[in-house]
């Protein structure tokens, strides 16, 4: 199967590429660093298509889609994968940081996916879908965050078209998978805190996080049998039913966090 992988040169995807690889999988890896996933399709026995670039830019979406299908001729499944968080108060993140934030986590996966779906629709069904589209959204989706408020809003973003696409391309027989991964171990957290001048990691919270092998092989099971949404925490969806029923309830317990980050950064 042909797989397209968004934010492939670390992470998540990086770990996509290497377990989906492991499987015989035709790959398809994108990212700003192509040094690193020239690296990795090295290590991988170079048989995959590298592409070096930006989502925040429709034109590199695009071509990452033209490539695809000029290289495997199909594209079974489209993990639009790459995004990352800022740390910053909502109120004080910059009118360029918001937009930037969502060119890259929203409009790159939407873009990404305008460009794919016409080939999906055109190709014949093999284990009844056509292909599917595989959105990694976050649990930050059902909750904004303290100091995480921009990121949140793309991330619930990200859930609200995968409900909307999940039902208008289902006629099409393409599947829409949301995955909605706690905390977990990448170079996620070390970016966000590098693109502002506030901390957020504690021990305790680090301490929590899953790892990224465990949360591949959740998605990759997924990817077998497509399914609605992937959750893998499970426990996190029960939190977040209590937080809708009781949002003042949520709201205390998002203000200890908050006043934990605040410590942490006077310190
Ligand atoms: N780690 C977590 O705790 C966590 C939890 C929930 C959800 N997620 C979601 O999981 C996804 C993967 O993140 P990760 O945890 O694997 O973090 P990561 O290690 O920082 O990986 C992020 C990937 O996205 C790519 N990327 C970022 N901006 C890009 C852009 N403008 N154009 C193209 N690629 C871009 C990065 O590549 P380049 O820098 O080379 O472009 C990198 O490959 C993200 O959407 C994130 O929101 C992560």
């Amino acid at each position: 199967m042909v797989v397209v992988i968004s934010g492939a040169s670390s992470g998540l995807g990086r770990e996509l590429a290497v377990q989906l690889s492991r499987q015989g999988a035709h790959l398809v890896l994108a990212a700003r660093r192509l040094e690193l996933l020239d690296e990795l399709n090295a290590q991988l026995g170079g048989g995959h298509l590298c592409v070096g670039a930006d989502v925040s830019q429709p034109q590199d979406c695009v071509r990452i889609i033209k490539k695809t299908q000029e290289r495997f001729g199909r594209i079974d499944t489209l993990i639009c994968n790459a995004g990352y968080g800022q740390v910053e108060l909502t109120a004080s993140t910059s009118p360029e940081d918001l937009r930037q934030i969502f060119a890259t986590n929203v409009h790159g996966t939407v873009d990404l996916i305008h460009a794919a779906v016409p080939i999906m629709k055109a190709q014949s069904p093999q284990n009844r879908w056509r292909g599917q589209i595989m959105i990694v959204s976050s649990a930050a989706a059902g909750r904004g965050l303290p100091y995480f408020g921009p990121y949140a809003a793309t991330k619930a973003a990200q859930k609200s078209l995968a409900e909307a696409l999940r039902v208008e391309l289902k006629p099409e027989r393409i599947a829409v998978t949301s995955v909605h991964p706690i905390g977990t171990q990448t170079e996620f957290f070390n970016r966000a805190e590098s693109l502002s001048s506030l901390r957020l990691q504690t021990p305790q919270r680090k301490a929590w996080r899953q790892s990224a092998t465990k949360v591949v092989r959740k998605m990759i099971k997924a990817i077998e049998k497509p399914r609605a949404e992937l959750w893998p925490f499970y426990p996190v969806k029960f939190a977040l039913l209590l937080g809708f029923m009781f949002p003042g309830v949520a709201d205390r317990i998002m203000e200890t966090s908050r006043r934990q980050i605040q410590l942490l950064n006077q310190s």
